[in-house]
């Protein structure tokens, strides 16, 4: 008795947890909230799998439940065998058939996605080649020769197809509630996938591949904006001089230490792709480094000792002190080219 209650103990214990976990999770990060081309496919399929998992489900429990109930052995009828019966073969084409159409059902619309998601783009398409990096996003519009980093923008219900690579190991490219995802590679393997968001919003995007100690802080984030929108985007960042004084005293000091401590590495402007992020519209950014939010204490914090937040990242610690930090996180924070900003995706 007691071991039975100990069972339903932990039963009830699991049902409840997985009642409270299905609560959970954040509105754009949910591939079963569909606001993508991508995401609308592969929704459908996970529907058509479930609803033919629930129709075999049920179909056998109910032959199960019927001949448990049907046949068990009665009161008086413990000494009599019933009939043997081996082998029956229109149970045997039956329950093979069977099999055969559901995963023709299933397979299918499956093929089908699969080419459907693997198309190529198109002489007039839009092309942003994407890069992963330990533990970063960069992403090169290479039409617009216009660079971001962490925050891809797109214009809404656009295909918008992606090249994809890694400078360093393999990554996976996630945005689940807009596309599936696709891993990124070191060297010349190429893969490609698109983009398309039905409306305009802030979607959260991860890297899905273990790839280093700071793997679960591989975030970005795509923002899809109107058409309109975007060109005006466009044309803001296209308009950037990267050399143009900063606005304050301070930001000025910063840009200094900046030209001089970073700009080996990262870029401001259409510069060509850097060893670090492309920061021309920093001051815009979702988060800071892909997980903090955008303060400037975060960002003093983040520029003095990176490697306490992000582990393992190729940025170095304590390459200035706390109070050249603060000056160049005036810089920045003021990096602001676009009146076209995350809060523009509505
Ligand atoms: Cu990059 Cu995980």
């Amino acid at each position: 008795m007691k071991g039975w209650m100990g069972k339903f103990r932990t039963l009830f214990l699991f049902g409840a947890l997985s009642l409270i976990l299905s609560g959970c999770g954040v509105e754009n990060l949910s591939a079963l909230k569909p606001k993508g081309q991508g995401a609308d496919l592969l929704f459908d399929l996970m529907i058509i799998s479930i609803v033919i998992m629930i129709f075999v489900f049920i179909i056998v429990m109910a032959i199960y439940t019927f001949v448990l109930i049907r046949y068990r052995q009665k009161k008086g009828q413990e000494d009599i065998i019933p009939k043997q019966t081996e082998g029956n073969k229109a149970l045997e084409i039956l329950w093979t058939v069977i099999p055969i159409i559901l995963l023709l059902v299933l397979a299918v619309p499956t093929v089908q996605a699969t080419f459907e998601l693997a198309e190529k783009p198109k002489e007039a398409d839009m092309v942003v080649e994407v890069t992963g990096n330990q533990y970063w996003w960069q992403f090169d519009y290479s039409n617009e020769e216009i660079s971001t980093s962490q925050d891809l923008y797109i214009p809404t219900d656009t295909r918008v197809y992606l090249n994809m690579k890694s400078s360093d190991v393999i990554h996976s490219f996630w945005v689940p509630s807009i596309a599936g995802k696709m891993d990124t590679n070191p060297g010349d393997n190429e893969n490609t996938m698109y983009l398309e968001a039905n409306e305009e919003g802030v979607y959260w995007g991860h890297c899905a591949e273990l790839c280093g100690p700071s793997h679960s802080l591989m975030d970005f984030r795509v923002i899809a904006v109107s058409p309109e929108e975007y060109d005006q985007w466009v044309a803001d960042m296209q308009g950037v001089d990267p050399e143009a004084p900063a606005e304050t005293d301070t930001a000025q000091e910063g840009q200094e230490l900046f030209n001089n401590n970073c700009l080996s590495c990262h870029a401001i402007g259409a510069a060509p792709k850097g060893v670090g992020p492309n920061l021309t519209n920093f001051g815009d950014r979702t988060k800071i480094a892909g997980i903090l939010d955008p303060s400037k204490e975060n960002l003093v914090d983040w520029i003095v000792n990176p490697e306490d937040i992000k582990p393992g990242n190729q940025m170095p610690s304590n390459l200035v002190n706390e109070k050249e930090a603060d000056k160049i996180a005036d810089y920045l924070m003021q990096l602001q080219p676009s009146e076209i900003t995350p809060e523009s995706a509505k």
